[in-house]
């Protein structure tokens, strides 16, 4: 990801299993920016896990929490800030996002994200058990939305650092 002049802030957008935390890391790594990830920051909050949070107060609560917590980091500088993958859900959040610094999406194909989000693990929303239909549609729902980025960088191939650079 090139930014030619250092900007305070980077956002990354993009579906589950897109590599938002890996290549957030591996910009902290190369780029001297501090790594911040939203659902860690959302968990730090409430003293509970993503999967503890949805099961005991539902996906409407986690979102709230989810638009509290980016409002939260106000003011932070030279931070590249990895969000979930339903954070673009919400046009307020974009507005949070946006005066952050640029938005950039990390695509990647649906077999490549299939394969990274295995058997969801950890995440409530693509959970084996729900099958992958219902993950697929929530990816196909949320693609025009992802579009309001302001970069779209692939990720089906290529490791972390090489999409960083
Ligand atoms: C979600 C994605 C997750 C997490 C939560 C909901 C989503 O983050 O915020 O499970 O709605 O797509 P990752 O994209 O980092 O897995």
């Amino acid at each position: 990801i090139r930014m030619e002049t250092m900007t305070p802030n980077i956002v990354l957008v993009g579906f589950m299993g897109a590599g938002k935390t890996s290549v957030g890391k591996a910009i902290e790594q190369l780029k001297g920016y501090r790594f911040v990830d939203l659902d860690q920051v959302i968990v730090q909050i409430c003293g509970r896990s993503i999967p503890e949070i949805f099961s005991l107060r539902g996906e409407e609560a986690f979102r709230q929490l989810e638009s509290a917590a980016l409002r939260s980091l106000q003011g932070v500088r030279r931070t590249v800030l990895s969000t979930g993958g339903g954070i673009v859900g919400r046009a307020e959040n974009w507005e949070t996002m946006h005066r952050f610094g640029p938005v950039v999406y990390l695509e990647a194909d649906w077999a490549v994200l299939q394969e990274r989000i295995g058997q969801g693990e950890g995440r409530p929303l693509a959970s084996a058990e729900g099958g992958w239909e219902k993950v697929m549609a929530l990816w196909e729902k949320r693609l025009p939305l992802y579009l309001q980025a302001d970069l779209r960088v692939d990720c089906s191939q290529g490791s972390p650092e090489q999409v960083a650079l």
